[in-house]
Order: structure tokens, then sequence, then C-alpha cells
């Protein structure tokens, strides 16, 4: 089969489309022959090696972490799904996805959303997933809350803000100008537009704020935090780190990082969600896979607005 490789770290040219072995499936494993995947800012991060502590040097790698496609194989131990099923989910930390077939823990996959194409559908687990656990699981999001998403027009934000709404809160997203109506279109209350206001300046306070970019500190950010607020993190810096083990131990506002790890319930809820036209996705753009050296660059200047799509075979 065909997939992208890479075989040290480095730059997008380091990814090379290449014939390897088709992924062996172990028993509690899905093969997925693979629609679609998407471009997440980690996949690049672990490109240049910012993450080698935890992949480690055992090259060749297929990178990619979202999928979505039809089950061609199942393992002995699975019992949710058979072959034929249209399926998107998520693939381990250590990747695969970039390829025309893929392994994949059943329980880190879900039904396709019917009204969905695999490109589509294959922008959720990333980021939606993602969005979901910070509001829902870190922040505990309640209807009537007022939540802040720094970062609206990006991957995760865009779920974000379309979830928090879902769920009742009143949202406030913050991007650059030229976004600032497809904020809105996504069913923000306010829109911020952080190249002429500071929204940690701001009189309001919000009960979560959400910072899907990782741009601002919790210390930044208090000002603005209702006394028993919660910041949310997508980036662990070293000073987030702190005040996230500080907060934990006093009363009062918490920040915390969200790590996303899609469990086959949050697939289901997201893509309830979905079907209910409640949420929706934005592909920002659509790369061949051969081509997803581009596809990289362009994730790496930060101004995607949506999701970055890789069409991989053709249904
Ligand atoms: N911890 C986890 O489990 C987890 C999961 C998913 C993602 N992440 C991390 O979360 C971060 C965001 O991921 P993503 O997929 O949303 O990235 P993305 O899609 O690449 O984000 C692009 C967006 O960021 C916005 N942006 C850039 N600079 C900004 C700033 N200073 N203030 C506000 N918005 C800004 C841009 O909007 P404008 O052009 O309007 O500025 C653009 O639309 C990445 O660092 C990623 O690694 C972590």
């Amino acid at each position: 089969m065909k997939a992208i490789v890479i075989r040290r770290y480095g730059t997008p040219e380091v990814l090379q489309y290449e014939d390897v072995e088709l992924p062996k499936i172990k028993p509690n494993q899905l093969l997925i022959k693979v629609y679609a995947s998407c471009v997440n800012p980690i996949d690049w991060k672990i490109r240049k090696g910012m993450l080698s502590l935890i992949t480690g040097n055992k090259f060749p790698m297929v990178l990619g972490l979202d999928v979505a496609g039809e089950v061609v194989e199942v393992g002995s131990q699975v019992t949710r799904f058979q072959p034929g099923a249209a399926i998107y989910g998520s693939t381990d930390l250590f990747g695969g996805a970039y390829a025309e077939y893929a392994a994949v823990s059943e329980k880190w996959a879900a039904p396709k959303p019917i009204n969905m194409t695999y490109q589509e559908a294959a922008s959720l687990p990333g980021s939606a997933l993602t969005a979901l656990k910070a509001l829902r699981g870190e922040g505990n999001i309640q209807s009537g809350q007022r939540v802040l998403v720094n970062g609206a027009a990006g991957g995760v934000g865009i779920f974000a803000v379309q979830i928090a709404k879902a769920l009742g809160a009143e949202v406030t997203g913050v991007c650059s100008t030229k976004n600032l109506d497809f904020v809105k279109s996504l069913g923000a209350d306010r829109v911020i537009d952080y190249t002429q206001q500071d929204f940690t300046q701001d009189p309001v306070q919000y009960d979560i704020i959400l910072d899907a970019v990782g741009k601002r500190s919790f210390s930044d950010c208090k000002r603005v935090l209702k006394p028993n607020g919660v910041y949310i993190t997508t980036l662990p810096t070293l000073e987030n780190m702190v005040q996230i083990a500080l907060t934990a131990l006093i009363p009062g506002q918490k920040a915390k990082f969200v790590l996303n790890n899609p469990t086959n319930q949050d697939l289901v809820y997201v893509k309830e969600l979905i079907e209910a036209g409640k949420i929706r996705t934005v592909i920002d753009r659509t790369y061949p896979l051969n081509e997803l050296a581009a596809a990289h660059a362009y994730s790496e200047t930060e101004r995607a607005v949506g999701k970055i799509a890789i069409a991989i075979n053709s249904v």
C-alpha cells in the first residue's frame, strides 16, 4: 500500500510517499481502508521531533491520527464492528493514518455520521473530541454559563464554539479580523478581534476560558475568570503546569490541561450532535496523500480556518 513515511525528524520534506507493508492488526483492532485523514498540529510536532521523548527513534514511522474509512478486517476480540462498516476514529499516538490502510483500536472507533462525507468525518477525532473533553470533561460546562474560546477559527476552536453553544452556553470567540464573520457564523454570541482588543483586559468575566490555541496563560486570564472559573489550555507549558498543580490544591479558580483521548462514547456523542445538525465541520483545504508535505507546511502557518483534510483512497 502507499503511505507517507518519515525516516528521520525534520522539515516537511522528510514526509515521503512510499510503498509499505499493510499494517498487522492486534486482536482488539480493526483494519481500515482509509478514505480520508486530517492534519493536526501534533502531527508536525511529532515530525519535527518535538515529542521524541514519547515517540522514540524507531523509523520508518507513518504519522497521522485522524481516520475515516471502511472496516476490511476485524481482530478476534472485536465485537462492535463487521467488515463493510463505515467508521471514523483515531489511531494511537504513534499514528498510521497517513496511509491507504490503518489499524485502529475498536475503542477508538465509532460509526461515521451518516450526513458526513469521509473527509468531513475525518476532521472530527483530533479536534471535536478535544473541544468536547475540554468543555464537558475539564470544564464541566453548564447551560447559561459564559464561555470564551481563544483561537475560535482553528481546528479545535470551531468545534469548541459550536459545542459550547449546543450545551447552552453564551459564547465569545476570539480570532483575527478576517475571521470575525466566520466565527459569528458558527454561532458565537460575541466575537473579539485579538489584533484590536485584548480580552484579558475586558470588564466581562467568564465561567470557562478555553485557550484552544495555547497562546494565553492562566496568569494572563485570571482577571477575566469568575471566582470559581476554569481556564483550560491545549498546550502544557511549564508555567501552566505549575498553575495547574497549584490551583488543584486551593479552592477558587482552576487551571487545567486537556489531553485528547477519544473514547467510543465521546465519538458516538459527537456523531449524534452532527446528525442532529447541532454542529458542523469546516474544511479549509483538501490535499491528496502524495502532497502531505504541503498540507503540513500550511498547518504550520497556524492560519488554517477549520480543518485541513487529506484525501486518500477514492470511495
Ligand atoms: N492537548 C491536546 O490533546 C490537543 C488536541 C488538539 C490540539 N492541540 C493543540 O492545540 C493547538 C491548536 O490546535 P488546532 O488544531 O486548533 O490548530 P490550528 O487549526 O492550526 O489553529 C489555527 C488557528 O489558530 C488561530 N490563531 C493563531 N494565532 C492565534 C492567536 N494568537 N490568538 C488566537 N487565535 C490564533 C488562527 O486564527 P486567526 O488567523 O484568526 O488568528 C487559525 O485559525 C495546537 O497547539 C495543537 O497541538 C492539543
